[in-house]
C-alpha cells in the first residue's frame, strides 16, 4: 500500500517535547491513514479508540464501502449490478477468490456446495439436546464449531485443496444445519438436501418441504433468496468480521472462528437487529400505530428505546442494501399476492423518522435491517430465523475475511493494549482484618 508523506505528532516524553514522524498510507479509494505501528516504540504512547470508531485494523481488498455517499462494492463490484446479475454462489466465489468465476470454475465450486451438503448422521444427536424454544442462532453457533470435531484436521492455509475443502463443507453444511435448527423448532422431520437443487432451492426445500407432500419452489423466491443472500455477503470490518478477524488470528480453526462470529452477529444492535425490527413493528401496531410515538420515544435518551433497523457506524447516507430491498419487498410482495400491514407500518416510520431533525442531524437512515425481516416474513421465514439468514448470507465474507488474513504473511495475533484506571499497587489483607 502506497506510502504518501507523513505526520507530524509533537508530544511530551519524559518532560521533553518530542516531534516525531507517522507514515500516511492511503488505499486504492484515497482513504488515508496514520500508521501508528511505531507509535509505541518510538514515544511510549498507545492510541486510545473505543469501539473502534476512528481505528483501521487491516488492510483489505474484498469489500469497498463509502458510508457517505452510500456505495458498496464486492472486489470492486457495485453491489447493485451484482444482485440484479449474479447469483449468491457466483458472489460467493468472488468474494473469497476474488475474481468472478468463468464457467469451469464456477462448476467445480457449486458441484463443491453441492456435493458437501450432508452433515455426519451423528451431529443429529446434536439436535435432540435442544429444547424447541431454543434460539436458532444458539444451535447454529454450536453446530458450526462442532463441525471442528468432524473434521479435525488442521487445515494447511496455504493448501489451495484443503482450503477449497473446508470453504465447501462450511458454505454447503451451515445451509443445512439452518434448516435443520428450523425444523427441530417446529418438531419437524428434517428434509435432506437434494444434489438435483441450486444451493438457495435446496436450502427452501430443507427449509419448507415436508414428506407427506410435494413442495413447489418459486423460482421467484429463490431468485429474491440470491439477493437478499448477496446483500448480506460481506460488509468490512463489521463488528462479527472483526470477530471472525480477532478469532482467527490466533491461528484457531475457520469453523471456530466463524463460530465465533456467528455469535457476535446475533446481538441485537448487529444482525439481530433484523428480528428486533419486526418486534418493533409489531409492538408499533399493538401500540395502535402511532409511528410519531415511537420516534419520539427513541429521541428520550431515558426511554432506552432506539428505532431497530435505523442509523449505522459507517453509512450516513441511506444504506444502498436497504434502498434494494425496499425495493423488492414491493416486487415479491405484489408477486406472491401478499399485503402485510408491517410493510405500511415501516414506511410510515421511515418517513416519520427521515422528517425529524434529531435523525436527520444525526444522519440516521434505515439500514440493512430495516426491511428484510418483511420480506422474510412473506417468504415464510419465522421471525427468529432472521439472524440465521444474516449468518447464512454473511459466510462468504468471514471465509472470504479469515482466508485473507491468513494469506497476509504479515498477519501477527490480534492483542490491543489498554489504559489502566484501577487500583495502585494494594497488600493483601487477611479475611480476619477485612
Ligand atoms: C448491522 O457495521 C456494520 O457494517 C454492520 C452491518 C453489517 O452489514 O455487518 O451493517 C449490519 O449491524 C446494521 C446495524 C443494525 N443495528 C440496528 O439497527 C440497531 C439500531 N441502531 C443503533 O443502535 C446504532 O445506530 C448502531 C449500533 C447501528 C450504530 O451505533 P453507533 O455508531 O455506535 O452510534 P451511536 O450509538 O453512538 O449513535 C450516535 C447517536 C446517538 O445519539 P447522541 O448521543 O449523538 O445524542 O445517534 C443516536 C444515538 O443515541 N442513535 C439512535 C439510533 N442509532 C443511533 N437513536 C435512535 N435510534 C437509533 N436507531
Amino acid at each position: 500500500m502506497a506510502e504518501s508523506g507523513s505526520a507530524k505528532l509533537t508530544l511530551p516524553v519524559g518532560g521533553i517535547e518530542k516531534t516525531i514522524e507517522l507514515p500516511i498510507r492511503v488505499g486504492t479509494e484515497n482513504e488515508p491513514a496514520i500508521d501508528i505501528a511505531s507509535l509505541r516504540a518510538k514515544t511510549g504512547y498507545v492510541a486510545l479508540d473505543p469501539a473502534f470508531v476512528n481505528t483501521a485494523s487491516t488492510l483489505s481488498g474484498i469489500t469497498f464501502l463509502d458510508g457517505e455517499k452510500g456505495i458498496l462494492r464486492y472486489r470492486g463490484i457495485p453491489i447493485e449490478e451484482l444482485g440484479a446479475k449474479s447469483t449468491f454462489v457466483e458472489t460467493a466465489f468472488l468474494l473469497i477468490y476474488g475474481h468472478l468465476p468463468n464457467k469451469a470454475e464456477l462448476d467445480r465450486f457449486s458441484l463443491m456446495l453441492t456435493r458437501h451438503s450432508l452433515i455426519h448422521e451423528d451431529m443429529k444427536k446434536f439436535f435432540e439436546g435442544y429444547p424447541s424454544t431454543a434460539h436458532p442462532m444458539a444451535i447454529l453457533s454450536s453446530m458450526v464449531c462442532s463441525l471442528s470435531a468432524y473434521y479435525p484436521d488442521p487445515v494447511d492455509t496455504n493448501d489451495a485443496e484443503q482450503m477449497e475443502m473446508a470453504i465447501g463443507r462450511l458454505l454447503s453444511k451451515v445451509r443445512t444445519i439452518a434448516a435443520f435448527s428450523y425444523k427441530k423448532s417446529i418438531g419437524q422431520p428434517f428434509v435432506y438436501p437434494k444434489n438435483n437443487l441450486s444451493y438457495c432451492a435446496n436450502f427452501l426445500n430443507m427449509m419448507f418441504a415436508v414428506p407427506a407432500e410435494p413442495y413447489e419452489i418459486d423460482p421467484e423466491i429463490v431468485s429474491v433468496l440470491n439477493l437478499l443472500l448477496i446483500l448480506h455477503a460481506d460488509h468490512e470490518q463489521n463488528c462479527s468480521t472483526s470477530t471472525v478477524r480477532l478469532v482467527g488470528s490466533s491461528k484457531a480453526n475457520l469453523f471456530a472462528s466463524v463460530a465465533a462470529g456467528i455469535l457476535a452477529l446475533w446481538g441485537p444492535l448487529h444482525g439481530g437487529a433484523n428480528q428486533e425490527v419486526i418486534e418493533m413493528l409489531e409492538a408499533i401496531q399493538r401500540d395502535g400505530g402511532d409511528v410519531q410515538k415511537f420516534v419520539n420515544l427513541a429521541k428520550d435518551k431515558e426511554s432506552g428505546f432506539r428505532l431497530m433497523g435505523f442509523g449505522h457506524r459507517v453509512y450516513k447516507n441511506y444504506d444502498p442494501r436497504a434502498k434494494l430491498i425496499k425495493t423488492a419487498c414491493d416486487r415479491v410482495l405484489a408477486k406472491l399476492g401478499i399485503s402485510d400491514p408491517l410493510l405500511d407500518t415501516a414506511r410510515r416510520l421511515e418517513e416519520a423518522a427521515l422528517k425529524d431533525p434529531y435523525f436527520v442531524d444525526r444522519k440516521l437512515y434505515p439500514n440493512v435491517d430495516f426491511y428484510s425481516g418483511i420480506i422474510y416474513r412473506a417468504l415464510g421465514f419465522p421471525t427468529n430465523m432472521f439472524t440465521v439468514m444474516f449468518a447464512l448470507g454473511r459466510l462468504p465474507g468471514w471465509i472470504a475475511q479469515w482466508k485473507e488474513m491468513n494469506e497476509d504473511r504479515s498477519t501477527k495475533i490480534g492483542r490491543p493494549r489498554q489504559i489502566y484506571t484501577g487500583n495502585l499497587v494494594t497488600p493483601y489483607v487477611d479475611i480476619a482484618s477485612r
